[in-house]
């Protein structure tokens, strides 16, 4: 049956038949810590009481409609993220992807509607911003551009940290610069402050828009709702997706009022963006991560839980190089292959996910809680020691 599926991924030999909270358990009786959440997704775990009554309460009223009808889910998401975070609109999607298509769009017509020739989009090597052919050519890997040239013109990949690329390559011929406050899948790299409050300051100089990226470090993940809230700037334009669902496919573009003027009617559309159903789910998402104490909370067990990472790492200096990231966006650059941790590491129960520059990621649920940190360090630990003798 697998056969029949295209192989466009290295898939382990296992399928989940039940999640409940931070455990998931296999088709063969096996149960797993899961320290992967889909990929920075489920992030009240998997099942969450509240999430499913919405789900199965909005399910016996209404599933889809369309955009060209109003929709009350939506409308209420939008108001709920609009007035959390800088943005004035919101354009809704089903994932990360839809929502960088939506934000490169934005940036380019926002200057054909200024009538200026300015289309270039600037983005960061290792950064990833999903597979479409815009997304890929942000991209600086080879693996994911090769074969599907010609790449769309207008984009330049510049050096993550590198300062003077930024002067040279911000100017008044940039369109946007498209940015993850914590690269994901490039390793769990944090880009510095200051680097990234002189992309800002550049950006504003030269009248460039910035695009933030928070598919994967957005809605709680760092312990601010929003993971350039840390550095006490605002983008232009934001793409959000991954934990806004909690595990239902949802997306969304969010922008200012002026970088959104040159959207208007007929420039963008999706047959499924912001459908009841998703949108359901997104306000309860939304309504926990907002109430009192679970941010606080995401901080305080972040912390707990990386100092407890930082002591296995000094336990095991031939297996582990340094620890990265942010709250509860938690990578270990290895010594040894990442593969081979992340593999021994899945022998022990224990789900985690691999990343660029040999990099093993750690993404739990936002509640996790501290007797299930102790258990996961204790799996890492047993993994280590599997690994070492
Ligand atoms: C930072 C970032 N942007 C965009 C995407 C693409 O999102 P999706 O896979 O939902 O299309 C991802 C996915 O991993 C991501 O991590």
């Amino acid at each position: 049956m697998e056969d029949s599926v295209l192989a466009t991924y290295s898939r382990k030999n296992v399928s989940f038949e039940k999640g409940d909270g931070i455990w998931l358990y296999s088709n063969d009786g096996r149960k797993f810590l899961d320290c992967t959440s889909g990929i920075a997704v489920n992030i009240l775990g998997h099942c969450n009481e509240k999430l499913v009554n919405v789900l199965i309460e909005q399910a016996k009223n209404l599933w889809h409609t369309s955009n060209l009808y109003r929709v009350e889910n939506q409308e209420k998401l939008a108001k709920s993220l609009v007035d959390n975070t800088f943005a004035d609109k919101v354009f809704f999607t089903n994932s990360g992807t839809e929502a960088i298509e939506c934000a490169i769009k934005m940036a380019r017509i926002y200057f054909s509607k200024l009538k200026q020739k300015r289309y270039e989009i600037l983005s960061f090597d290792g950064c990833f911003h999903g597979r479409s052919m815009a997304a890929i050519t942000t991209s600086n890997s080879n693996k994911m551009r090769e074969g599907f040239g010609p790449l769309i013109p207008g984009f330049k990949v510049i050096s993550f940290n590198d300062k003077s690329a930024l002067y040279e390559n911000i100017n008044n011929k940039t369109a946007a610069v498209i940015v993850e406050p914590i690269q994901g899948e490039g390793g769990i790299r944090v880009f510095p402050e200051q680097t990234l409050k002189l992309i800002k300051d550049l950006c504003d100089k030269t009248g460039t828009l910035l695009i933030i990226d928070e598919v994967q470090c957005g809605l709680g993940r760092t312990g601010k709702l929003f993971a350039h809230e840390w550095y006490n700037i605002e983008p232009d334009i934001m793409a959000v997706a991954k934990g806004i669902g909690g595990g239902f496919p949802l997306g969304a573009c969010l922008s200012s009022e002026n970088a959104s003027i040159g959207m208007v009617q007929g420039k963008h559309g999706s047959t499924y963006g912001g459908n009841p159903l998703a949108c359901a789910v997104g306000c309860a998402v939304m309504k926990c991560v907002l109430e009192e104490g679970f941010l606080e909370n995401v901080r305080t067990i972040s912390g707990y839980f990386s100092q407890k990472i930082l002591g296995l790492v000094s336990e095991f200096p031939d297996i582990f190089e340094e620890v990265r990231g942010s709250g509860l966006m938690l990578g270990i650059k290895t010594k040894i292959e990442n593969i081979n941790f992340t593999n021994e590491a899945f022998n022990q129960n224990l789900l985690l996910v691999p990343a660029s520059d040999n990099v093993v990621r750690i993404l739990p649920p936002l509640n996790i809680t501290k007797k299930e940190v102790d258990l996961v360090i204790k799996l890492l630990r047993k993994t280590s020691q599997r690994i070492k003798y």
